[in-house]
């Protein structure tokens, strides 16, 4: 059965993917081989999503993590405002066009996110998990999804379902369709099956009443 949990689960999973293929291309372009641009450049939307993601987390998630329990949830943040640090450093270093410190701080960068969402997924969202009642986990997760502008969703379904495999598609997919009115889910289904191309054939299998 997908939970409210399972949005958060798939999140995590896209910017690991996301920042796998930032850094890759940094270390490429460092070693000097051309045409990786646009794989570098993802690291803007990716940290805009991430900023929008953390910023939910920390104004609903956190706040219920720390009703049940006290003073976790406080490390956490810290956490995000050490991410907000590591793009302030990318972000310098592509300005500055220098390769090398472009691909010291994508390595920063990703090791620091993906020890983060390690410990989120392990730790914080397992006590969230087990200690706040699932109608409450839906609300919390509720309240971040509505962190992102609706004229942005466009963009950030272009942006999530690629990077995602066919369980966080299915998940991510019931979970829109809850949440969203009728007419609204028609137009996300939609942007899902432009972003993921052949891959939907397998997404309707899953959803029979997805449109074919
Ligand atoms: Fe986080």
């Amino acid at each position: 059965m997908t939970g409210p949990i399972d949005a958060i689960t798939a999140m995590h999973n896209a910017f690991r993917k996301d920042m796998e293929g930032i850094d890759a291309a940094a270390l490429g372009a460092a070693r000097g081989q051309p045409g990786l641009e646009a794989a570098l450049e993802r690291f803007r939307f990716c940290n805009e999503v991430l900023v929008v993601h953390a910023h939910g987390e920390e104004i609903a998630v956190f706040p219920a993590v720390e009703a049940v329990a006290p003073l976790v949830a406080e490390a956490y943040e810290k956490d995000h405002r050490g991410l907000d640090a590591a793009f302030d450093a990318l972000n310098e270093a592509v300005s500055a066009g220098d390769a090398l410190a472009t691909a010291r701080a994508t390595a920063a960068f990703k090791f620091h996110l993906d020890v983060h969402l390690y410990k989120e997924d392990t730790h914080l969202y397992r006590i969230f998990k087990e200690r706040i009642p699932v109608p409450d986990q839906g609300k919390a997760v509720g309240i971040m999804a509505a962190e992102m502008p609706p004229e942005r969703q466009p963009e950030f379904i272009a942006w999530l379902f690629p990077l995602i495999g066919d369980d966080d598609r299915e998940n991510m997919l019931r979970i829109l369709q809850m949440v969203s009115p009728p007419e609204a889910f028609a137009g996300v289904a939609q942007l899902v099956k432009r972003a993921v191309g052949d891959d939907w054939a397998e997404l309707t299998r899953r959803i029979p009443e997805l449109p074919a």
